[in-house]
């Protein structure tokens, strides 16, 4: 009797940890339960939708079976007991899914095609890697046995990408949207203006592609060196491709935010509009250096005139609910000195230039507001008092973001300490050239927005996080997605899965046992966490 118990002990143990290493899921999801056998797609099989809301998951599923395994999936609405099912269940969560995998059946559950698309990412982490490969080398397309129960932690899951300081084409764009779309982020924050570029089609005011968007050179190497190339850099997207930029997002459920900084990190926009600066007359220069400029936007009337206008022209490229407007690091020596400023300080009845920072961000969040739309900015948007409706972003630290969620409004954490993926991922001696820094993927992953200082109605503010990809050294996409993954997995874990399973060794575990995926679709990643 003993002997037996002992044998279906070592049995049971064999089986899950054979089941732990052949379900490498990033994120992790909610409640998994392997099982025996495996489900095999094959030629001759199609995919059951029960409404035509699944059938463009379910066309993302028969391509990738096509293109990896030349395995064609007709998809018919309708009811089957066997094959490949998709189901609506409108009792599930929004972004919720149920996947389960027999023998017979994959059979996924979902309210809108958005759980469904969860549910498809989930599915095709469970095949061979090769999945995700145009060889027709991915037979047999075999999928282990499990019941999947999952839905996010948090609904702001997001990446952000800096275009100003170096411009990404857009088939760049678009596969940086796909690697976040297969680990379930759901927000590409697009930097798109900067000081050292402008990099978005205005119809009302050309000259911030025709001037804006072009530096006459760029700095090589660290920013002190003070060494400059020669050569004039510059790039735009004009509002045609950001319509298919949001579009192509949109397919994979996720929600592009636009930033437009103000006021600072608007030296680009007084090379074309001087008069929007402290001076009229002053040749501005779009920025060469890193860094922050202390050329900033005056808080006249016409550059609010200015803003609305470019505001709106944003607005009717971008659906989502956020407008993001920057507010970082805007040096005040300029509002300092400048009677306008100081006399517009005593008008208003204000106490000093953060107030009149404040200032400006409300008459922006009032616009806003006025569109039906969300204010979104960076922690210092604090400073001087918030603006009634804005959400915080939280850079420095997790300061501004408790203080915000204790003032009620909304926040999402990107502290730098963690979630700066412009920063060194070990040690720099044997690292291309970052910005500073130390952010091993443990230390990123080791990030809990569930923070000691809020209570629980003010944790309910805290509604995602987001990683940033400040792109100073950072040219091109092979060294973005260098810097950017393994940790954008990470930030992808903690903000879908529940924080009881959060385990890094689990994770370093299932990471490395993924990395045939990330070769097979020549994902640039950083190898160093192996070694760490
Ligand atoms: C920031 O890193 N300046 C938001």
């Amino acid at each position: 009797m003993k002997r037996i118990l002992l044998a279906f002990l070592i049995a049971g143990f064999s089986f899950s940890a054979m089941a732990q290493n052949a379900y490498n899921l990033i994120p992790v999801p909610k409640q998994l339960t392997p099982a025996e056998g495996s489900f095999t797609i094959k030629k001759g099989m199609g995919i059951s939708i029960a409404d035509e809301s699944l059938r463009p998951v379910a066309a993302m599923l028969a391509n990738q079976c096509q293109t990896a395994a030349g395995i064609s999936l007709p998809i018919k609405v309708g009811k089957a007991s066997t094959g490949i099912v998709m189901l609506v269940n409108p009792s599930l969560g929004e972004e919720a899914y149920a996947l389960n995998v027999s023998s017979k059946k994959i059979e996924v559950q979902a309210k809108t095609g958005k759980g469904a698309f969860y549910a498809l990412q989930t599915l095709l982490q469970l095949m061979p890697a090769q999945v995700h490969g145009k060889d027709l080398s991915a037979t047999p397309l075999t999928v282990p046995n499990c019941s999947v129960q999952d839905e996010p932690r948090f609904s702001y899951r997001g990446l952000m990408l800096d275009v100003g300081r170096h411009y990404y084409p857009v088939d760049h764009i678009k596969r940086f949207i796909d690697l976040m779309a297969m680990y379930k982020m759901n927000i590409f924050h697009w930097h798109l203006t900067e000081d050292q570029g402008w990099r978005i089609e205005i119809k009302k005011y050309p000259l911030l592609t025709q001037l804006s968007s072009i530096r006459k050179e760029s700095t090589v190497g660290r920013y002190s060196d003070k060494k400059f190339d020669g050569k004039p850099y510059g790039g735009f997207y004009t509002q045609e491709e950001v319509k298919d930029i949001v579009a192509y997002a949109g397919k994979k459920f996720i929600t592009v935010i636009p930033e437009i900084e103000m006021p600072g990190h608007s030296q680009a926009v007084l090379a074309a509009y001087p008069q929007l600066g402290a001076n009229a007359d002053k040749i501005y220069q779009v920025g060469t250096k890193w860094g922050v400029s202390e050329d900033v936007l005056f808080p006249r009337e016409e550059t609010f005139t200015f803003l609305e206008n470019v505001l709106t022209e944003v607005m009717a490229l971008f659906p989502g609910p956020y407008i993001h407007i920057g507010g970082d690091e805007c040096p005040k020596a300029q509002w300092k000195e400048s009677r306008f400023c100081q006399d517009l300080i005593k008008k208003q009845g204000l106490k000093d230039e953060h107030e009149l920072q404040s200032y400006f961000i409300r008459r922006i969040d009032k616009f806003i507001s006025s569109k039906g739309r969300k204010l979104l900015g960076w922690d210092e948007i604090l400073e001087g008092g918030l603006s009634p409706n804005a959400t915080v972003m939280s850079w420095r630290g997790t300061a501004g973001g408790i203080e915000a969620a204790k003032q009620g409004h909304d926040v999402v954490m990107s502290p730098n300490s963690f979630l700066y993926f412009d920063y060194y991922q070990a040690d720099p001696k044997t690292e291309p050239i970052a910005i500073g820094g130390n952010l091993t993927l443990e230390k990123t992953y080791s990030f809990e927005p569930h923070l000691p200082e809020l209570n629980a109605a003010e944790t309910k503010h805290v509604i995602g996080i987001q990683g940033n990809v400040w792109t100073e050294y950072i040219k091109d996409l092979p060294y973005a997605e260098y810097m950017t993954y393994p940790r954008a997995l990470a930030l992808a874990e903690i903000a879908w899965s529940p924080m009881a399973s959060k385990n890094y060794a689990d994770f370093k575990k299932r990471v490395t046992g993924h990395l045939p995926v990330l070769d097979i679709m020549k994902v640039n990643y950083a190898k160093a966490f192996l070694k760490q």
